[in-house]
């Protein structure tokens, strides 16, 4: 074991039962974000650094940012987001696209944040977003693709909930507790810190930056407020929206909540377990409407969110949600073969078959057919064929039921229904 290269600190490993639930996923991603009428797009997995330097924030780029120098010597970065590269992608075809815009991504992304439960180097996000429109009924659309999607993998409102809050009203708040615009960004963060630092080290880091003991009550009494969305017409009209799409009950308002992204200007989301033992968001998102200005195009106000896969993952898997016995039936088929004679004309045999739509897989070699039939069961084959000598100079297959072990002589011709019923009888059962 030791002499074996092992994979970076961070990375994952996915074996076929692994890959199965990413497909799962991903399956599930694309048909919601059809549902709502969304575009599949995707951008390059390198970028330059500059990109995120317009506006992802300090954090995201100086320390979690993968960035090496190519031969040319630019500074390039794997993707630590896709919002930036989809503004780009916007303003290069500015006046071609038609608004609102909808598009969806699915695919991998990279941090280097120090691995833990639900985090690591190398994941992958589904990224959701709407351009084009400025209205609380369109921040309303992107919480209801995030709870329909919750629906259909069968989370429930009492297991997982989306969190709203809306940076233009922190905003109004600190300027009444007359906090200078400039700190904004540091006590954004503060906030962000509210749920991930112990109240001495938050209370200290508030220090450090500057607020007076009074101007921290003020804030905690802030993010404690139950109530202060009721003074966000936004947020009032964002609710009423929620509610006319169904998915009012997995959504809640939650003055504490103000995501880590510099580019957020409006509302705000966040998804989080409740029952389940993770204290990690499921997904972050937000408006951000100077996107778009920042990365060089013209105005143009959106709003998105991107949900991690692996937080996702131990949620479902906590609760049972994982589909079960999936990436073990790579074919339904096993072809056997039964001596050298038969070899190529079994070859033959598995591509008719295949043809014939079937998920047919051909044993490689000569071997005993007890042994062709373990390994048949192994991979998880429901159905084996036997071509001897006698079988090809009728024009006959045998077709072995692996579960029921029956063997049925049937005319080559008639292989492929007679299997397809026979598959068709198991699943059914
Ligand atoms: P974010 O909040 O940085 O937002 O990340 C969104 C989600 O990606 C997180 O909630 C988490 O599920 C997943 N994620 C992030 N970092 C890691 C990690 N190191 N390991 C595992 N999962 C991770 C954004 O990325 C925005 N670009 C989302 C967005 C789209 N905003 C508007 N449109």
């Amino acid at each position: 074991m030791t002499d074996i290269i092992q994979p970076l600190r961070g990375t994952r490993d996915f074996y076929p039962e692994d890959q199965a639930v990413i497909s799962w996923l991903y399956e599930n991603m694309r048909q919601v974000s059809e549902s709502f009428g969304y575009q599949e797009f995707d951008g390059p997995f390198l970028e330059p650094i500059e990109l995120y330097a317009a506006k992802s924030g300090e954090e995201l780029v100086k320390e979690q940012a993968f960035v090496f120098e190519d031969r040319g010597r630019n500074l390039i970065t794997l993707r630590p987001e896709l919002t930036p590269t989809l503004a780009r992608m916007v303003a290069q075809q500015q006046q071609h696209l038609h608004y609102p815009l909808r598009w969806w991504s699915f695919g991998p992304f990279w941090r280097y944040e120090s691995p833990q439960k639900g985090r690591s180097r190398e994941f992958f996000q589904w990224n959701v977003d709407l351009l084009g429109l400025d209205s609380p009924e369109a921040d309303a659309e992107m919480a209801a693709v995030m709870a329909v999607f919750f629906q259909q993998v069968g989370l429930s409102p009492d297991q997982v909930q989306i969190m709203i809050n809306n940076r233009r009203l922190v905003d109004a708040q600190l300027q009444k507790l007359e906090i200078p615009p400039r700190k904004q960004g540091e006590i954004f963060r503060l906030i962000d810190k509210r749920d991930k630092l112990e109240d001495a080290a938050w209370e200290a880091y508030a220090e450090e930056i500057g607020l007076t003991s009074k101007q921290l009550d003020s804030i905690k009494a802030m993010v404690e407020d139950e109530a202060l969305w009721e003074e966000s017409e936004e947020l009032v009209r964002f609710f009423r929206a929620v509610e006319a799409l169904g998915v009012g009950d997995y959504v809640q308002y939650a003055p504490h909540i103000i995501r880590g992204l510099d580019y957020y200007t409006g509302t705000v989301f966040e998804a989080q377990a409740v029952t389940a033992d993770i204290s990690r968001a499921l997904l972050g998102g937000g408006r951000y409407d100077n996107l778009l200005a920042d990365v060089g195009g013209d105005p143009l106000p959106g709003v998105g969110f991107a949900m991690g896969d692996m937080v996702l993952a131990i949620v479902l898997e906590e609760l049972g949600l994982l589909p079960e016995g999936r990436g073990v039936t790579p074919a339904d088929v096993l072809v056997t073969v039964f001596d050298e004679a038969t070899l190529l004309p079994s070859y033959s045999l598995s591509a008719e078959l295949r043809q014939a739509g079937l998920k047919v897989s051909c044993y490689p070699e000569v071997q005993k057919l007890g042994k062709q039939f373990k390994h048949a069961g192994r991979i998880g084959s429901r159905v084996a064929t036997i071509l001897g000598p006698d079988e090809l100079a009728n024009g006959m297959i045998a077709v072995k039921d692996l579960e029921s072990r029956k063997q049925e002589l049937v005319p080559r011709g008639e292989a492929a229904d007679f299997i397809k019923k026979l598959l068709d009888k198991a699943s059914s059962s």
